[in-house]
């Protein structure tokens, strides 16, 4: 049967041939479709003599597997192909770098007050808040620097305007967090313990002062609290945030109006090859101001000096992100300089925690 040859090299030929799965489905309709070629011929056995039709059905049969066969491996092959071209043009490079983060970064003084928070915290502290905007009362009388007290010229005070007419005393930008004391015990009572981190305000400019700045401010008071547990606070709170074994601390005797006993406390560290190392070496900085707070302050926030008793103290908060994370001018942290804050700012959505590392 030379016309069933032809038949299946036409289509094998073609099959071989086509390139999508389109035309490789034309080519089964003309070849196997209820119309196609090979149906035509397989109707005409009808027709034939039995011996005859046997033999050609038979033929006819095989034929129509091959082209069959033939087809369905094409399908396959198109598939490989169709997948292979998806793999080519659709791969994933999973060893490129991630994405740079879009979302800013945090400001170390926002980092260091989380970090502070995290440690006092732990020790049992709540953060407590007060306005920048002070009166004259809370920021300077109640923490026993009556009007004429010399104090109040060396905090430098930014004075609001009064409307005309109004004669009473300014109010000021606070000068330091330390009316957050009288408002926390005249809200509170005692016991209490409390930090009270912010900003801070004083007219004063240069390389190591900006007219506002940060402090935090801490306050305990209880029936017995000593300057004993001063001191076992601020050595915890020195070894957690610097983030080193163990600190030195020395307490020199000083003057604050709020405080009596009142001391300044230095850090022990080491300057090599300027680089600074907090807890070893024979240097001394200065970190703090604190003491036992005065009978008269507390007198002032309604708590009973013959009751009650603690300690406060007052750090500035710029001064220990400087020398925990080796930044050298103060002025430029609120510069918003955006290469400043990429080089310095902390990956946002990381909250400092002890458990955790607090700059992990
Ligand atoms: N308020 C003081 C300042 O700004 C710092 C300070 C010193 C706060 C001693 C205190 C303290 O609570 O006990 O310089």
């Amino acid at each position: 049967m030379d016309a069933l040859d032809t038949l299946k090299a036409k289509y094998l030929t073609a099959v071989a041939n086509v390139g999508d799965e389109a035309g490789l489905e034309d080519l089964r309709v003309a070849a196997l479709g209820k119309k196609g070629e090979i149906s035509a011929l397989m109707s005409g056995l009808g027709k034939m003599e039995p011996d005859q039709r046997r033999a050609a059905g038979a033929m006819l049969n095989v034929l129509k597997d091959e082209i069959d066969a033939a087809l369905r491996a094409k399908k396959a092959a198109l598939g490989d192909a169709t997948l292979n071209e998806r793999l080519r043009s659709e791969w994933l490079d999973v060893t490129l770098p991630g994405r740079p983060r879009r979302v800013g970064t945090i400001h170390p003084v926002s980092q260091v007050m989380e970090e502070l928070t995290a440690i006092f915290a732990d020790m049992g502290f709540a953060v407590a808040e007060g306005p920048q905007v002070e009166s004259d009362w809370y920021n300077f009388d109640a923490l026993n620097i009556p009007p004429e007290h010399p104090a109040r010229q060396e905090h430098d005070t930014f004075f609001m305007n009064r409307a005309e007419g109004d004669n009473r005393p300014p109010h000021v930008l606070r000068t330091h967090t330390s009316p957050v004391q009288i408002r926390a015990m005249a809200a509170q009572g005692a016991p209490i313990r409390v930090i009270a981190p912010g900003r801070v305000y004083r007219m004063d400019m240069d390389q190591t002062h900006t007219p506002m700045f940060h402090q935090v401010e801490g306050l305990a008071i209880d029936r017995n609290i000593s300057m004993a547990n001063l001191k076992w606070v601020l050595e915890e709170f020195c070894r957690a945030f610097f983030e080193v074994p163990s600190v030195e601390l020395r307490f020199r005797a000083s003057h604050f109006p709020f405080t009596e006993p009142s001391a300044e406390v230095d850090i022990r560290c080491s300057w090599e090859g300027g680089q600074l190392k907090i807890g070893q070496g024979d240097k001394w900085m200065e970190i703090l101001g604190s003491g036992m707070v005065h009978p008269k302050v507390l007198s002032a926030a309604g708590v009973n000096p013959d009751e009650w008793q603690g300690f406060a103290f007052g750090m500035g908060i710029d001064r220990i992100a400087m020398l925990k994370y080796g930044i050298p001018d103060l002025r430029a942290f609120f510069e918003s300089d955006l290469r400043w804050l990429r080089h310095y700012g902390f990956a946002a959505l990381n909250m400092p925690d002890l458990a955790g590392g607090l700059s992990a």
